[in-house]
């Protein structure tokens, strides 16, 4: 294992106080959110809205990684430069979503299951010949009445640590993402506790996978009511239901914890973030920082629109949520700062 090299790829991408951006959604998923901000969904419409965003300028000082999709990391800018090499330019580590969607899973109504290991080997070999040098793969929990089921979570975290090892032996960190969502009505104790299950249950295939905890990377949801409970939680009060939740399932082994927004406001994700680093900064044995999608990219988007003439008005919004996000790892973000 090249485990050195792991390491190295890991303090990258957790140097400073910066984060991740998460620019890997599937073509159904950004043609989805195109359709929504009125955008034509075609290829080139995606490429150009990726060009928009890898060419931000001064990005590389808030984000420094970021993870793209397979159509992505083909492209390049109108002018023929790859997107990778920009982000290199850039200082940014480039990465790649590995997993291929989720299906239903048999035997389990309600429930998913997340695809992708067969041929993973050969797919990572080809990712880091290009230039990525991390990975992600994404697991999806839905709470219901009788869900998460055991053989669901078993099921999704051993596929998680299994892709986790073959990453590491392409000399790729793994980024574990085992996403408890949001949906429902469901109370902040419930998500904290399906949340707590299911990282028992990653650590445990983890270590029977034998994957290098020192070079892997967890992407957690917050914990969090379900976005329709009655009874909504302070930001205080999901700042520290998050922490104890990682404390009591997280084994300080793991070098960096970085956040997925999961549907929550812009404003709400970097609060939340922020709000761990005023209470835990110097306390806790992992980093903690964002690798956020939505909640970096959407007021970007939404005012991008499909347009040449918004791409500099797009990318501004770009850098200053980073920026914000920059400053909620150093508990140094005030909501006053979203006027500025
Ligand atoms: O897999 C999900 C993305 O990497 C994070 O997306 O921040 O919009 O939840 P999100």
């Amino acid at each position: 294992m090249k485990t050195k090299e792991l390491i190295n790829t890991v303090s990258q991408l957790f140097a400073g106080d910066k984060g991740l951006l998460a620019m890997d959604e599937s073509t159904a998923t950004c043609n989805k959110r195109f359709e929504e901000a009125g955008i034509p969904q075609t290829i080139e419409y995606r490429r150009a809205y990726r060009e928009m965003i890898v060419t931000t300028p001064g990005f590389g000082k808030y984000i420094s990684g970021a993870i793209l999709y397979d159509e992505t990391i083909y492209q390049a800018t109108k002018d023929g430069k790859l997107f990778i090499d920009i982000l290199k330019e850039a200082g940014i580590v480039p990465g790649i979503k590995v997993d291929e969607g989720t299906m239903d899973l048999a035997g389990f109504p309600g429930e998913k299951i997340t695809m992708g290991l067969d041929g993973l080997k050969d797919r990572l070999a080809k990712y880091y010949e290009l230039g990525a040098r991390f990975a992600k793969w994404r697991a999806v929990i839905t709470i219901g009445s009788v869900i998460p089921t055991r053989g669901c979570i078993e099921a999704n975290m051993h596929a998680l640590a299994r892709y986790a090892a073959m990453c590491q032996e392409a000399g790729i960190v793994p980024i574990v993402e085992p996403e408890v969502l949001m949906d429902g009505a469901h109370n902040l104790k419930k998500c904290f506790d399906v949340t707590q299950k299911v990282q028992h249950v990653l650590f445990d295939q983890l270590f029977a996978q034998n994957v290098n905890l020192q070079g892997v990377i967890l992407k957690p949801n917050m914990v969090l009511p379900g976005s329709s409970s009655p009874k909504q939680a302070d930001i205080d009060t999901v700042a520290e239901a998050t922490v104890t939740c990682l404390l009591e399932s997280v084994p300080a082994a793991v070098p960096g914890i970085a956040f997925l927004s999961g549907g929550q406001s812009p404003e709400t994700a970097t609060a939340h973030l922020n709000a761990m680093h005023v209470k835990y900064r110097g306390k806790l044995p992992w980093a903690l920082t964002f690798s956020f999608a939505r909640a970096i990219q959407q007021p970007a988007l939404d005012v991008w629109k499909g347009k040449d003439e918004n791409v500099k008005a797009a990318q501004q919004l770009l850098l200053k949520r980073a920026s914000l996000d920059d400053a909620a790892r150093r508990g140094q973000y005030n909501p006053a700062m979203e006027k500025e």
